[in-house]
C-alpha cells in the first residue's frame, strides 16, 4: 500500500487511497463496521462492510478504540460523514491491538493528568502541539530575519539568575547548583560579541502558586539587543507578536478552529499597541473602582482587567517605580524613580511579556545591589559586561505558553504545553 495522510485523502476525494492510523470512534452491527481513522492530520470514517471481509470480521469486531490498523479502500464524498467524506474499504491490516482505553468523558482532571501520555491524542491537544510548533517556528523566522542569532545558555549554574526564593536547587557532583530561571545574565555578556541574540529555552520556578497561569517548567523566548533602547525594546515586541498571530492564523486554520479560538480576536492584533505608563494604569484602575495605591505591584487580576479596560487589547505598561523592579532594569533618566521597563498585558492572561532597557552604569548597578542587600557570589561574572565596554541594551522574555494560551483561547497554560509541570504534578 501508498499511504497519505487522511488530509490528502480527503483532498483527493475520489478513487483508491491507503490511509493509516489509530481508531478514533468505532460503531457497527453485523453488516457494517463505521471506524472513523485518525491521524495527525484528520480524522475520516471508513465503512467495512462484513460481506468483504468475512475471515477477519470477528478481529475487526473486537477491535477497540486507539488500536492501530491500515485500511485501503475507495474514498468519496458524503455528507453524513464527520469530515464529509468516507471511505469504503476493501482491505485491512490490523497493526497493533489496543486494550481498553483509559480515557473517556468520566475520567476526572487529576486522572488526564496521570495519563497525560495519552491524553495528547485527543484532537484538542494534538491541535494545541501544531499551533505552539508553529509559534516557534515563527518566532525563530522572525528573530532570524531580524538579524538575531540564536545562542544558548546553560539550565543549570553555580547562581540563581532572577533570585529570590523560588529557585530549584540541584545536587552537582557534592555541590549545589540552580535551575535556570532566565538566559538574560548570559545574554547581557555575549551581546558585546554578537550585538543581538535570542533563545528559546526552558526556564525554571519553584513557585507554589497553583494559577492557571504558571508551571514550574515553562518555555522562554527571551532576546537581548546592544544599542536598544526601551522603545526599541518594545516595538520588538510587537512586531515579534504580530508576525507569529499573523503566521498561526495562516498556517493553522484547521488547528485554529478545532480548539476553538477567537479568529476575529486574533485578527484585531494590529500595530500599534496601546502604550501607557504606569502611574496611567494606577489612575485608570482607582477610576474603575479597583483598591489599588501608587507604588502597590499589580495583582494579576488587574493586569487582565488593564487589557480589558484599554479595548480588550495587548497593552504595555512602561516606568513601574524603581522599588518594584529589579536591580538591573534601568532607571529613566527622564521621569528619575521610574524604570526603563515595560510588561505587555494580554487580556484573559495578564502579563505575558517583561523587558527593560538595562542599566548599562556599573556604579548605579552596585548601589541599586547594596540597597537591595544582595550578593551576586558566584554570579559577579555578570557584572563584567558593565566593566568592559559597556553599552545600552535592553530585552524581553516572553513565556510561550501563556502566549499559545492567549492565542487559543485556553483557560489555563497546561492545555499549550505537553508534560505540565506544576508543584503537585512532575509524573509522567
Ligand atoms: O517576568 P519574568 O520573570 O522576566 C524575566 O525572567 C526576565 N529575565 C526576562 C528578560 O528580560 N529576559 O519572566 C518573563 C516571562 C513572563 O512575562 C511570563 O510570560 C513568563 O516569562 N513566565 C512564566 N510562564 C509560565 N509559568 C511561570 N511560572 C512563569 N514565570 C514567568
Ligand atoms: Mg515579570
Amino acid at each position: 500500500m501508498n499511504f497519505i495522510s487522511i488530509s490528502e485523502a480527503i483532498k483527493k476525494g475520489k478513487g483508491k487511497v491507503a490511509v493509516r492510523g489509530w481508531i478514533h470512534r468505532k460503531r457497527g452491527s453485523n453488516k457494517f463496521i463505521f471506524i472513523v481513522l485518525r491521524d495527525s492530520s484528520d480524522i475520516i470514517q471508513c465503512i467495512l462492510k462484513s460481506e468483504k471481509f468475512e475471515k477477519q470480521w470477528n478481529d475487526i469486531d473486537s477491535l477497540l478504540v486507539e488500536s492501530s490498523v491500515e485500511i485501503e479502500g475507495t474514498i468519496k464524498e458524503d455528507k453524513r460523514a464527520p469530515t464529509g467524506y468516507e471511505i469504503d474499504a476493501s482491505k485491512i491490516n490490523i497493526v497493533g491491538i489496543a486494550g481498553d482505553f483509559p480515557i473517556n468523558k468520566d475520567v476526572n482532571e487529576e486522572l488526564l493528568g496521570d495519563r497525560r501520555h495519552l491524553w495528547l491524542r485527543s484532537r484538542k491537544m494534538t491541535a494545541s502541539m501544531k499551533i505552539r510548533s508553529n509559534i516557534l517556528f515563527a518566532l525563530h523566522e522572525y528573530m532570524h530575519k531580524s538579524g538575531f542569532i540564536e545562542i544558548h545558555a546553560p539550565s543549570m549554574s553555580g547562581a540563581a539568575s532572577e533570585g529570590g526564593s523560588e529557585v530549584f536547587e540541584v545536587g552537582y557532583f557534592g555541590k549545589k547548583a540552580y535551575m535556570t530561571q532566565s538566559w538574560q545574565f548570559y545574554a547581557e555578556n555575549f551581546i558585546s560579541a554578537v550585538e543581538k541574540a535570542y533563545a528559546i529555552a526552558p526556564s525554571f520556578r519553584a513557585e507554589k502558586s497553583k494559577t492557571p497561569w504558571h508551571v514550574t517548567e515553562f518555555w522562554h523566548f527571551e532576546l537581548e539587543g546592544a544599542w536598544m533602547d526601551l522603545k526599541d525594546d518594545m516595538d520588538i515586541a510587537e512586531k515579534c507578536l504580530v508576525y507569529v498571530v499573523e503566521k498561526v492564523l495562516k498556517e493553522c486554520k484547521k488547528e485554529l478552529e478545532i480548539v476553538g479560538a477567537d479568529i476575529s480576536k486574533l485578527k484585531n492584533v494590529k500595530s500599534p499597541f496601546k502604550r501607557i505608563t504606569y502611574n496611567e494604569a494606577i489612575k485608570k484602575l482607582q477610576e474603575k473602582g479597583h483598591k489599588i495605591k501608587q507604588g502597590d505591584d499589580f495583582k494579576s487580576a488587574e493586569e487582565r482587567s488593564l487589557a480589558k479596560y484599554y479595548g480588550d487589547k495587548f497593552v504595555f505598561v512602561t516606568n513601574y517605580p524603581l522599588e518594584l523592579l529589579k536591580f538591573y532594569h534601568g532607571e529613566d533618566s527622564k521621569n528619575p524613580g521610574t524604570g526603563t521597563n515595560f510588561n505587555l498585558l494580554a487580556p484573559g492572561v495578564g502579563e505575558m511579556v517583561d523587558g527593560s532597557q538595562r542599566e548599562p552604569d556599573l556604579n548605579k548597578i552596585v548601589k541599586r545591589l547594596k540597597k537591595a542587600k544582595i550578593d551576586l557570589g558566584a554570579s559577579d561574572w555578570y557584572l563584567d559586561s558593565r566593566r568592559y565596554g559597556s553599552v545600552p541594551h535592553a530585552g524581553f522574555g516572553l513565556g510561550i505558553e501563556r502566549f499559545a494560551a492567549w492565542i487559543c483561547g485556553f483557560d489555563t497554560i497546561k492545555d499549550s504545553i505537553p508534560f505540565p509541570r506544576t508543584p503537585t504534578r512532575f509524573n509522567p
